[in-house]
C-alpha cells in the first residue's frame, strides 16, 4: 500500500488500547532496523524526520529511503512524518515533498500565537490530504538546536486543550506530562534511588493525561521524549570508551500505561541511537583491526531491530493486526 496518513492507525490504536511507534530516521540502517521489526510483528509505523535529519541526510534521500521501505513492506501501513516542524515554510516543504503527516511545534510561543501558526499549517495540510500534530506545553531536553531547561519546561494545562484543538483543527496533540527529550531526562536531584542505587525518575503526570482525554474524548494524544534509555546500552557504551553517567529515561511500564489510555503515538529516538552507538563501540573494542562499515553497521541494525520489536510488543502493546 502507498504511504498513509495517521488517521486510521490512530483510530485503531485508540480503540485497541495501544500506541503506534514513531521512530526517527536519519540513515538507511535505521530505516531498515525499524521497518524489518514492524513487518515481523505486523505493526503500523510512523517514520519521522526532524529538521536536523533533513539537514544531515537531505530531504530527497530520506523520502526515497522511506519509499523503499514501503515497497519492501507492502502489507504494513507506514506514515512519513515531519518531527518538530519549526515553522510554516518547513511544514509546507514537507507537505509538498511527499510527507503524509507534519508536526508544527509552536509550543514555545504564547498560546494565541501557537493557535495562529498551527491553524495556518492545518489549513494548508488539510487542503493537501496531510494530517497535523501540534503541541501544548513544553518538554525539557534538547531537540534540534533548541534546549529547554527543566526550569523553562512546563506541563500542559488541560483547561487549554479544547479551545486549542477546536480553533486550530489539528489532528493530534502532543502534551507535556513529564517526559523529556534526549538520554539525560532527569537530573540526579529530580530522581530517587532504588535499592540497587539506580536513579528512579519522578512518575509521569497521569492526572493531566486523564484530564486532557476527558476534555477531548476519542482524540489522539502524542507523547514525545519517550525513550527509556536502556541501561544495558548505557553500560555497553560506558564499558567501551563512552562516558554517559546518570543517563536515565522513562520507565517502560509507564509508557505501556499511557498507551492503554488516549496516547496513540509514542516518539522514540534516543533509545535507537544508544543501541546503535553501544553496538558499534563494542564492535570496535572487540575488533580494533576492522574498518569495513558494513561489518559494524550490520550488528547495529540488528540490535535496532530487536529493540524496536520489544518496544512495539511489550511497551506500546501493538496487537499484530496491522
Ligand atoms: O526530538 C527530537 C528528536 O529526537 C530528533 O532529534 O533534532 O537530533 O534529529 P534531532
Ligand atoms: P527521545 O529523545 O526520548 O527518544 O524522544 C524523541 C522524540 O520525542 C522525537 O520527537
Ligand atoms: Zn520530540
Amino acid at each position: 500500500m502507498p504511504l498513509v496518513t495517521t488517521k486510521e492507525m490512530f483510530r485503531k490504536a485508540y480503540d485497541g488500547g495501544y500506541a503506534v511507534g514513531a521512530f526517527n530516521v536519519n540513515n538507511m540502517e535505521i530505516v531498515q532496523g525499524i521497518t524489518e521489526a514492524a513487518r515481523e510483528v505486523h505493526a503500523p509505523m510512523i517514520l519521522q524526520v526532524s529538521k536536523g535529519a533533513r539537514a544531515y541526510a537531505n530531504h530527497t534521500y530520506l523520502v526515497k529511503l522511506v519509499e523503499a521501505a514501503v515497497i519492501e513492506c507492502p502489507e504494513i501501513p507506514i506514515a512519513l512524518h515531519l518531527d518538530h516542524g519549526p515553522d510554516f515554510e518547513t511544514c509546507k516543504s514537507c507537505i509538498d515533498g511527499g510527507f503524509t503527516s507534519v508536526m508544527i511545534d509552536a509550543s514555545s510561543k504564547p498560546f494565541e500565537e501557537n493557535i495562529e501558526i498551527t491553524r495556518r499549517v492545518v489549513e494548508y495540510a488539510h487542503d493537501h490530504g496531510v494530517v497535523v500534530e501540534a503541541e501544548l506545553g513544553a518538554l525539557a531536553g534538547i531537540e534540534d538546536d533548541v534546549k529547554v531547561s527543566a526550569e523553562e519546561s512546563h506541563y500542559t494545562h488541560p483547561e487549554e486543550v479544547e479551545e486549542f484543538v477546536s480553533k486550530t483543527g489539528c489532528d493530534s496533540l502532543a502534551i507535556a506530562i513529564g517526559t523529556s527529550h534526549g538520554a539525560y531526562k532527569f537530573t540526579a536531584e529530580q530522581c530517587t534511588r532504588n535499592e540497587k542505587g539506580e536513579l528512579v525518575p519522578p512518575p509521569l503526570r497521569f492526572d493531566i493525561l486523564e484530564e486532557v482525554s476527558k476534555r477531548l474524548p476519542g482524540f489522539p494524544i502524542v507523547l514525545h521524549g519517550s525513550s527509556s534509555v536502556p541501561q544495558e546500552y548505557v553500560k555497553m557504551i560506558n564499558e567501551n570508551g563512552g562516558k554517559m553517567p546518570d543517563a536515565v529515561g522513562i520507565p517502560e511500564e509507564q509508557l505501556r500505561q499511557a498507551a492503554r489510555l488516549a496516547v496513540c503515538k509514542i516518539n522514540i529516538d534516543s533509545d535507537l541511537r544508544l543501541a546503535m552507538t553501544g553496538t558499534i563501540r563494542q564492535f570496535f573494542t572487540e575488533h580494533p583491526d576492522k574498518f569495513d562499515p558494513r561489518e559494524y553497521l550490520k550488528p547495529a541494525r540488528a540490535n535496532i531491530k530487536e529493540l524496536v520489536k520489544h518496544k512495539l510488543i511489550d511497551v506500546l502493546g501493538c496487537d499484530g493486526k496491522a
